[in-house]
């Protein structure tokens, strides 16, 4: 086995949290070493995550538009058909761009690439078994960070093919339109992936074990309304329900299913069936055992708050530990954990995360919502708006949503933003940019926004939300 030079920092995992970290490295002057074993960097995010599903998402979205929603905009369209494998060529060449993109960062900043499979040998060494049959080779460390991320949450009893019984993974890459799809789980994998198949034509029912859809987070009001509005575009939900097993022996696959409390027993037929009921860490074959470094009971490595596990110089990141599950939550680590490394301090807000589901209209929040902050006694003040009074909305004849603002009832501090809404997604940088800066709500209010923009739906959340009243002159 061959030996690379000792590193300042070796980092197991090329997803988000592994790349950006090994390029801010790189750029702060550190030798760096990325180990990547799944032949592309980019981690899930890039290859089978955030960018395969926004491209699917946008151009079904396109698809569905041209198909009901053109005639009262006077526009006439003739024969719309779907091109299934047309359509993800498309999601393939907007991955492979930009996998390729950051290869090329890594040559700039001087960071090697190694691809292979990562395994701790010591506290400072790191064992790879080199992809495409290249044999072994170790790099050693003064730093190592670990950064490898999540899996897809199995469910009992139902083995993952990823044709029939799939993931997000199979999800994204189905060659055809499936007539009938359930869905276990109704998050944000369940709804955006439910989204774009609902779209192409599949009958799809989404089974979710709690009686709100959209996953921990989201405002009890934005997801009645999400639910409301997807119901509309064709979705069926089971609330309430669990699943109690599944079977994919025969043709299709049956999951029978139940309410939470208890019942009458129901059984789904479907060609496929998507499993999206969280992910968990991924450490399976890194060798943790090696070096005595343990995770808690969902499988997290567990860190302090300069993202150190017991071992000092060994550190964690991303999906692998704390946290929401989030590419831009492991893009902001990444920076602090080089920056504790190469300076000793860094930085995270926590408090200011955005959370944004991308179906349409899309979803958008950040901060805290009701159901938190009631259950933690805050006193709070709600506005909300809705784009249906929203003229750049009505002149884009989508005006389905609202903006909702939450502040506190003494200060007016801005405690949290949820919107249901046309470009949600964007419309949430000014909230998040809001949190950071500990705005208040009076403070939005008062802030230009350009006429006829959506935006304007957001400060006039906020002079709902205003104790104060602006518009007394
Ligand atoms: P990962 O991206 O999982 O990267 C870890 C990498 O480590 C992997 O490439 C893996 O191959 C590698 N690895 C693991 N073990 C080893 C080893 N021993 N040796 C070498 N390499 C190893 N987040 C958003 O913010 N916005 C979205 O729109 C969004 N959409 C998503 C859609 C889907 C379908 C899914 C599944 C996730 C989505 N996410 C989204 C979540 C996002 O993908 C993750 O939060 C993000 O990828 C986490 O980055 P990470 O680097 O921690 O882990
Ligand atoms: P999730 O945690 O968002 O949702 C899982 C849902 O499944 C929950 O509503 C839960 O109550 C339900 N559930 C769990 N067990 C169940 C059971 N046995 N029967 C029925 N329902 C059950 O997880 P999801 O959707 O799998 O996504 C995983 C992670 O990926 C998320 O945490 C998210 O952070 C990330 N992601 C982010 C995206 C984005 O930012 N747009 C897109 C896709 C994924």
């Amino acid at each position: 086995a061959s030996e690379t030079e000792e590193k300042d920092l070796v980092i197991i995992g090329g997803g988000v949290a592994g790349y950006v970290a090994a390029i801010k490295a790189g750029q702060s002057g550190l030798k760096v070493a990325c180990i990547e074993k799944r032949g592309a960097l980019g981690g899930t995010c890039l290859n089978v995550g955030c960018i395969p599903s926004k491209s699917l998402l946008n151009n079904s979205h396109l698809y569905h538009q041209i198909l009901h929603d053109t005639k009262n905009r006077g526009i006439e369209v003739g024969e719309v058909k779907l091109n299934l494998a047309a359509m993800m060529k498309a999601k393939e060449t907007s991955v492979s761009g930009l996998t390729k993109g950051i290869e090329f960062l890594f040559k700039k900043n001087n960071v090697e690439y190694i691809k292979g499979a990562g395994a701790f040998k010591d506290e400072h060494t790191v064992a790879v078994n080199l992809a495409e049959g290249g044999g072994e080779t170790t790099v050693r460390g003064k730093n190592i960070l670990i950064a490898t991320g999540s899996e897809a949450t199995p469910f009992p009893g139902l083995t993952i093919d990823e044709k029939k019984v799939i993931t997000s993974t199979g999800a994204i890459a189905l060659q055809e339109v499936p007539k009938k799809m359930t869905v276990i789980g109704g998050g944000i994998i369940g709804l955006e992936m439910a989204s774009v198949w609902s779209r192409l034509g599949s009958e799809v029912t989404v089974v979710e074990y709690l009686g709100q859809i959209g996953g921990p987070g989201m405002d009890k009001d934005v997801a009645k309304q999400a639910q409301k509005l997807l119901q509309k575009q064709g979705l069926k939900f089971k609330l309430n329900t669990k699943v109690v097993s599944g079977d994919a022996d025969g043709e299709g696959v049956k999951v029978t299913v139940e309410a939470a409390k208890g019942g009458k027993e129901e059984t789904l037929d479907a060609d496929v069936c998507l499993v999206a009921i969280g992910r968990r860490p991924y450490t399976n074959g890194l060798g943790l055992e090696n070096i005595g470094l343990e995770v808690d009971e969902r499988g997290r490595l567990i860190i302090d708050q300069e993202y150190r596990t017991k071992i000092p110089h060994i550190r964690a990141i991303g999906d692998v530990t704390f946290g929401p599950m989030l590419a831009h939550k492991a893009e902001e680590e990444s920076v602090a954990v080089v920056e504790y490394i190469t300076k000793g301090y860094g930085h995270v807000n926590y408090g200011a995360i955005p959370s944004v589901m991308y179906t349409h209209p899309e979803v958008a929040w950040v901060g805290q919502n009701e159901q938190e902050l009631t259950a933690a006694n805050v006193k709070y003040n709600v506005g909300q708006f809705p784009f249906s009074a929203n003229s750049r909305a009505k002149t884009n004849l989508d005006t389905e949503g609202f903006v909702k603002m939450i502040s506190d009832v003494e200060t007016d501090r801005i405690l949290g933003i949820h919107i249901i809404g046309p470009n949600a997604g964007e419309m949430i940088a000014e909230g998040v940019l809001a949190l950071e800066y500990g705005a208040s709500s009076e403070d939005v209010a008062r802030t230009s926004h350009a006429h006829p923009t959506l935006s304007e739906a957001f400060k006039e959340a906020a002079m709902a939300t205003s104790s104060s009243q602006v518009f007394e002159f």
